[in-house]
């Protein structure tokens, strides 16, 4: 097959980000982002409003993402979509939106897994990254997910660990809420995490064997830690609040890097991805370079814009598996608990 040119089009609508990326062979031109703000008002993702937005957000998303390409939708070769897991609302308008353009274009329509896409984005023909050679572990932490996958080839992948609760961005969102920080309140807890001394305050880690995680007991730690010192001084949180983010994000780090660390003695595999909006965390990327100098790791992370909720991730996959001849049926469905 000629792999020489090539253009898919990805769509992403597993969440609150209405996305649209081109992609063309494996280098991406366009990577287009409706986030939805409407959601911070509550502190957390609405299903049904996310879905409505999704619905309002689409057509210019896609147009835009095809305008920044500098292609018309008569030029491309194939339309990827996200399948699932995610929410069903959210799911449904980018399925169903993916199945009539590709039928309309009479082209092959390809569903992609989204934890999938956050694994592949490290394939994406960047400068100055490189892309982890198989097999690796690879490593997703955001507000949805908190995984740890053995990939073995781009399509042979193994989940070895993942959490039995929260996932890690619930665990920092959920401790700014009780510190009375914005939602989400990860970037923040990063930035005083950065001003505060980690060994401030301890709290219990969860025990919890194998590779799996949990976060939700942490939480609760979190919760009757503040309640107890509020009581003896109303301004305990606002006196320590950069000792207490720095300590909650140590233990969070300290819970990931010894898991990763379990993972890759029992696979005997020392490249290590990550990905996911967490992977933002500056401790952790940081625990990563770390864990080059002290266990032999080589790390891989992504390009920002990649690592988040987004569509360049889908596209890549829709392009990885176009070249593979793969393409699936109109009669597709979507699906919220889709598994790698
Ligand atoms: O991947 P993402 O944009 O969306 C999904 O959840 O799928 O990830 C968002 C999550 C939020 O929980 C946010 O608090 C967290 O990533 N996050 C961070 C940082 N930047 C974003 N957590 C810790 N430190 C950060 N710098
Ligand atoms: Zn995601």
């Amino acid at each position: 097959m000629d792999s020489q040119n090539i253009y898919v089009l990805g769509i992403e609508s597993s969440c609150d980000d209405t996305a649209a990326s081109v992609i063309y062979n494996g280098k991406i031109l366009s990577n287009v982002i409706a986030s939805q703000k409407i959601h911070e008002e509550y502190g957390g993702v609405v299903p049904e409003l996310a879905s409505r937005a999704h619905q309002q957000n689409i057509v210019p998303v896609v147009h835009n993402a095809l305008k920044k390409a500098g292609i018309t939708k008569e030029e491309l070769n194939a339309i990827a979509f996200t399948r699932g897991p995610g929410l069903m609302g959210s799911l449904l308008v980018g399925t169903s939106f993916a199945k009539s353009l590709a039928y309309g274009l009479n082209i092959p329509l390809i569903d992609v897994n989204h934890m999938q896409g956050h694994i592949l984005a490290h394939y994406i023909e960047e400068e100055g990254f490189e892309k982890p050679p198989f097999p690796f572990l690879a490593m997703t932490i955001s507000g949805g997910h908190t995984q740890i996958v053995k990939v073995n080839h781009y399509f042979d992948m193994e989940v070895i660990g993942e959490t039995i609760d929260d996932a890690v961005g619930e665990a920092f969102d959920k401790s700014g809420k009780i510190l009375g920080l914005g939602y989400p309140a990860g970037p923040e807890i990063d930035k005083r995490a950065k001003l505060g001394n980690p060994k401030a305050f301890q709290f219990t880690k969860p025990k919890v064997d194998g590779l799996n995680f949990s976060f939700s007991g942490l939480k609760t730690g979190i919760l009757y830690f503040v309640q107890r010192e509020t009581k003896k001084n109303p301004k305990f949180v606002e006196e320590n609040l950069n000792d207490i983010c720095a300590s909650i994000q140590y233990t969070i780090i300290v819970i990931l890097v010894d898991k990763l660390k379990k993972a890759s003695k029992d696979t005997g595999i020392k490249h290590i991805a990550i990905g996911g909006g967490v992977s933002a965390n500056s401790g952790i990327r940081q625990a990563l370079k770390d864990g080059e100098q002290k266990f032999g790791w080589t790390t891989y992370v992504p390009k920002f814009e990649y690592t988040t909720d987004n569509a360049a991730m889908i596209a890549i996959v829709g392009y990885l598996k176009y070249l593979e001849g793969y393409s699936t049926e109109q009669n597709v469905m979507a699906s919220a608990r889709l598994k790698i």
